[in-house]
């Protein structure tokens, strides 16, 4: 109680220029039980050098992950909204809907355990943060809603997105340099990993012509995080949902961003709250966690059905979005991403990596000679699951969004409407469904598909009913397997 009291008198001591140091002691005074809630904090250089085992760094990334941020932290952020901007007189040091809004990354990525996503309960208001404050309302005009994702599995999802993008990026290379050398107009397939982008054509001058690119930006980087795909790495999103729901600042991107230089930028009395070393943390922890994978039913029926209903899934080309598996060339994470933008850190010379397939809890990835192979049933590829708005019936639920994203080149005929392949390696563990989390089964969301995905959803309700049992018996099967005591 003291602690809170003390708050006046710490906004009083910033204004007036007086000690940050001095404020942090009013907040949270040496003799009384409050302290910040994360033990410690760690630094690069001794992930770097070995100082801390990759288990240490693992447990200090669980730690960042669950602990219940307090004001002694840093939590908070009251000159600031969820982007960088500054923010309106508000008195509210919570809003549920523009953030901060809840307590640690756990209160929304917690099942089947930490590390996942969350029930409808944990959803998010998104772009609400920028409108520093939305008090008075969840109205779909205000924010886009969406329901948490699970992070396991994550670390070979950033891996597939980094090899897809520089493949993709590769391409664009040599056709410059052909329509170059031979004076004239080049078009190619952006095809990666067996997975179509469309096309692109580039002049004799360079000059390119973007509008036949399918599903993925126009600078061609996957960006495999956030169900609409805009974000590139664990790291940058880790940095950004530090910000957003918990007003705690990565240091790379505020005290030492040349855009800001400002160690308090927020104005809560606290410097240096996540130092590089904690984000590499927060990053490896998620990045390390099990591979989702099968867990055939004990019933003798139900377990043939799981096995039949995956060659059904097949068949009624489902596989054409959500594919099977795609193989990685090489079987390391590393951080940071090479793609990061500029406000995350890209410091080549500060890489850490592990074995995916060796290293972290179990089920791990599976290795298939120098790489692996990922079974996440997605392409990594921006889909419109819309029917054109005279022949839309009830199917709304994937097409409710009527927020934009402020990118130029994301395609879009309204609304939001393009979102990534949804992975389906954990769909048994993963409920409730659809982007939004208002689906509570899995048939209802084979049932929402329209647009792209319209042929495959009709084959569906085509088939003998137990086929169809069959095709969601085997979605079930694909879970986050329990922890092992090992
Ligand atoms: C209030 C709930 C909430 C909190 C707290 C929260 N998240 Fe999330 N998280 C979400 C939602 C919702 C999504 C899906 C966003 C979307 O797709 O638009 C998500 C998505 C993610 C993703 C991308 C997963 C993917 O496959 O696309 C990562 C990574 C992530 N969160 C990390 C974190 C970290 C790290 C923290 C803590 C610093 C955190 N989250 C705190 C709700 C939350
Ligand atoms: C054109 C590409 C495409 C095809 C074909 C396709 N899907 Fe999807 N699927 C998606 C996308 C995109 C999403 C994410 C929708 C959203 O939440 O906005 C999705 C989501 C899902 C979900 C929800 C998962 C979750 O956790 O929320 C299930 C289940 C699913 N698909 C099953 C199927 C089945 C079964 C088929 C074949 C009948 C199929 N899909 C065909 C693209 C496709």
């Amino acid at each position: 109680m003291k602690a809170r009291l003390a708050l006046p008198i710490v906004v009083a001591l910033i204004l007036t220029g007086i000690g940050v140091l001095l404020a942090q002691d009013e907040l949270c005074p040496a003799g009384l039980p409050e302290r910040p809630a994360l033990s410690r904090h760690i630094e690069q250089a001794d992930i770097l050098d070995g100082s801390l085992s990759f288990d240490e760094v693992l447990e200090h990334g669980e730690e960042l992950f669950t602990v219940l941020f307090n004001v002694c932290d840093g939590q908070g952020r009251p000159a600031t909204t969820g982007g960088l901007a500054a923010r309106k007189a508000d008195e509210m040091a919570f809003s549920r809907v523009s953030a901060p809004d809840s307590n640690s990354c756990f209160s929304c990525h917690n099942q089947p355990r930490v590390g996942g996503g969350a029930e409808f309960v944990g959803n998010v208001f998104l772009l609400a943060q920028h409108e520093d404050p939305i008090l008075e309302t969840t109205s779909m005009m205000s924010s886009n809603h969406r329901n948490p994702l699970g992070m396991f599995g994550a670390g070979p999802i950033e891996m597939l997105a980094r090899e897809m993008t520089s493949d993709l990026q590769a391409l664009r290379e040599t056709a410059l340099e052909k329509a170059k050398a031979q004076n004239t107009a080049v078009t190619i397939e952006l095809v990666t990993k067996g997975v179509r982008f469309g096309e692109l054509t580039v002049a004799a001058d360079g000059a390119q012509d973007s509008s036949g690119i399918e599903g993925v930006d126009h600078d061609l980087v996957i960006k495999p995080f956030h169900q609409a795909g805009t974000k590139i790495s664990l790291r940058q999103f880790s940095a950004n949902a530090m910000n957003q729901h918990h007003g705690m600042q990565a240091e790379e991107r505020f005290d030492l961003n040349p855009d800001i230089m400002d160690p308090d930028y927020d104005q809560d009395g606290v410097e240096r709250e996540l130092t590089i070393g904690d984000i590499t943390a927060v990053t490896l922890f998620q990045a390390a966690l099990a591979t989702p994978g099968r867990l055939l039913p004990e019933d003798p029926d139900r377990r043939a059905e799981a096995i039949r209903g995956e060659l059904i899934f097949e068949q009624i080309n489902c596989t054409s979005c959500h594919v099977p598996e795609l193989p990685l060339e090489s079987r390391f994470f590393s951080d940071p991403n090479p793609f990061n933008p500029s406000n995350t850190m890209t410091d080549m010379s500060q890489i850490v990596s592990f074995d995916m397939t060796a290293d972290g809890p179990e089920p791990r990835l599976e290795r298939q000679g120098d790489g692996a192979i990922v079974r996440a049933f997605t392409d990594l590829k921006r889909h419109s699951l819309c029917d054109p708005l005279e022949q839309a019936d009830a199917i709304r639920f994937f097409c409710n969004e009527t927020l934009r994203d402020s990118r130029p080149d994301v395609d879009g005929r309204h609304g939001s409407e393009f979102f990534i392949t949804r992975k389906l390696w954990d769909a048994g563990s993963s409920a409730p469904y659809g982007h939004r989390g208002d689906l509570t089964t899995v048939s209802e969301a084979i049932l929402m598909h329209g647009g792209e995905g319209r042929a495959s959803r009709d084959a569906f309700t085509e088939l003998p009913f137990s086929d169809q049992r069959a095709v969601v018996e085997f979605l079930l099967s694909l879970q986050v397997a329990p922890e092992t005591d090992s």
